[in-house]
């Protein structure tokens, strides 16, 4: 055994550097405030309450960065392209989607490195969901 004793060779995980799920729920809280706000983006969600799809978000969220992955127990495979087809994700949307994942991401004043590599996946993630020219 190579073992030191007094020192860890584990890393945390992006999820538990940044709160854990506290910290995603605050910020799934927060953009769904936004969306229920917002005239294109609203009409688009299927169910009156947007409960159950804020709970989908932070549950996919949260497994994306290492946290618990009750999502996929719970819905499978994320085939996120897959799942947003039946929704008109133009550029329009796109931005109105980003704009109050911005605005809830300011909210949770995370360190300014989590801050950046949180965003470029988000951005990184919104443009690959586009599935509608225009
Ligand atoms: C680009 C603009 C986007 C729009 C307009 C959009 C819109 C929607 C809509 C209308 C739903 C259905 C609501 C529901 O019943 O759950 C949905 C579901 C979902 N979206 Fe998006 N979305 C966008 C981008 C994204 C991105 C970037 C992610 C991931 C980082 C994401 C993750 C999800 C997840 C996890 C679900 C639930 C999937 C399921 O298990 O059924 N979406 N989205």
């Amino acid at each position: 055994m190579n073992e030191i004793p007094g020192e860890t060779t584990q890393e945390q995980t992006f999820y538990e550097q940044v709160g854990g799920e506290e910290t995603f729920r605050r910020l799934v809280h927060r953009f769904y405030e936004g969306v229920a706000a917002d005239p294109l983006l609203r009409p688009m969600y299927p169910e009156e309450d947007l409960g159950p799809a804020e709970e989908r978000l932070a549950l996919f969220l949260m497994q994306y960065w290492g946290g618990p992955r009750t999502y996929s127990d719970h819905r499978g495979h994320p085939r996120l392209r897959m799942r947003h087809a039946p929704f008109t994700v133009d550029q329009e949307a796109h931005d109105a989607w980003l704009r109050h994942m911005r605005a809830a991401l300011d909210d949770l004043a995370l360190a300014p490195e989590h801050e950046a590599e949180l965003w470029r996946y988000l951005t990184y993630a919104a443009a690959s969901m586009v599935n509608t020219a225009g």
